[in-house]
């Protein structure tokens, strides 16, 4: 059979109210063109969600990854759910998308995407993660648990097909350079890198033979625009089970609702809580910053699905402790470390402030 490639592409194009989470007619506006895609063969099978004010696009083709036909449909799509947006004067309308004309790849024009191109197996389990009021280093605790830590994934002791370890593919956002580092060979000096998870970034999760096991969306906003223009939201898309982690594997680190940055002004340090796609809309302060999880079996590229894993009462739990932590992390008010260190704030007056304050420095 054919590789398929399951893409996720994803962009804040106008939130409702603010940026706490979509307005339906958004959603209808991405499943029609989406639906006229798959008519005219263009795509396999799709599937619409979001996550707070973030539009997700799942689909499936046969074009490969960083397709140019594949990006403009999907560059299109956020055009003309902008021009929704901005009909009904939504926040923020288009906010992602930071040109003007579509220039070939949608990487590095706002919207955030994470590609994988497989061989389906005989059967196939992915889920697809994401988040809003984050970044991308949100991931890279997570997936060092899913695919490196036995504590969380006791398949990587007592299963064969694991037991020989992943390879991880490290992006380094200031640099643009990439180093793949084995686990568990290399244990020590991937956790000296992705432990600075506001510099270096898990991009990919391969098996020692090559095979692809998980993908992220890498981009950061802010650093592309070279000013600030939303927090980057991240997805990730994982293949699950025979070799790669058990679905309960891939879901069990976000029983720990684990600080993150982003929440209010893309400024701060939050709990990330797990939440089923009815409750990913961040509204105390913002937040605290939320993830989702669909899961698919994959039929051919035909989308089974979505399961919303985090429906569960399993992960109340997670929420119950992450709106704790956030209770107790928001009274630091404006102090570190509730609000980021100067050098990954979004918003800052520091300047001005410097500025107007030089007389009276003694
Ligand atoms: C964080 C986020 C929001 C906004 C905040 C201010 O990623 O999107 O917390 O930063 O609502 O938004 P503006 O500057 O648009 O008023
Ligand atoms: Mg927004
Ligand atoms: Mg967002």
């Amino acid at each position: 059979m054919d590789k398929i490639t399951f893409s996720v592409i994803k962009a804040d194009i106008g939130g409702y109210v603010g940026h706490s989470s979509m307005h339906p007619d958004l959603i209808e506006t991405a499943e029609k063109a989406l639906q006229k895609h798959k008519d005219q063969n263009l795509i396999i099978d799709f599937h619409v969600s979001h996550c707070g004010d973030d539009l997700e696009l799942i689909f499936t083709h046969h074009k490969g990854e960083e397709d140019k036909e594949i990006h403009k449909m999907t560059w299109d799509i956020f055009v003309e759910g902008t021009n929704v947006a901005k009909s009904l004067k939504l926040y923020g309308a288009g906010q992602d998308l930071l040109s003007d004309a579509f220039s070939g790849n949608i990487k590095g024009m706002g919207p955030g995407c994470a590609e994988m191109t497989i061989e389906e197996r005989k059967s196939e389990p992915v889920i697809v993660f994401a988040a809003d009021k984050t970044s991308p280093g949100a991931w890279n605790m997570p997936l060092y648990k899913m695919f490196a830590d036995p504590f969380n994934t006791i398949g990587l002791v007592i299963d064969p097909s694991m037991h020989e370890g992943f390879t991880f593919d490290v992006l380094d956002i200031f640099e643009n350079k990439t180093v793949k580092l084995n686990t568990p060979e290399d244990t020590y000096d991937l956790l000296c890198l992705i432990g600075a998870s506001e510099h270096y970034i898990i991009k990919a999760i391969y098996k020692k033979d090559g095979t692809i096991a998980a993908v992220t969306s890498t981009q950061k906003v802010n650093l592309i625009a070279g000013r600030y223009v939303g927090k980057d939201d991240p997805v990730m898309t994982i293949r699950c089970q025979s070799g790669f982690p058990a679905v309960g594997e891939v879901l069990e680190p976000f029983s720990m609702p684990h600080m993150v940055a982003g929440w209010m002004r893309g400024s701060h340090w939050g709990p990330i809580m797990p939440v089923s796609v009815k409750d990913a809309h961040p509204t105390r302060f913002d937040g605290p910053p939320r993830v989702i999880a669909l899961g698919f079996q994959l039929n051919n590229g035909s989308l089974v699905g979505p399961r919303d894993m985090f429906a569960d009462v399993s992960f109340d739990l997670a929420r119950q402790q992450s709106n704790e932590i956030a209770n107790y992390i928001r009274r630091h008010g404006p102090f570190e470390p509730h609000r980021l260190p100067l050098s990954d704030m979004e918003y800052t007056t520091l300047p001005h402030v410097l500025s107007k304050l030089k007389d009276r420095f003694k």
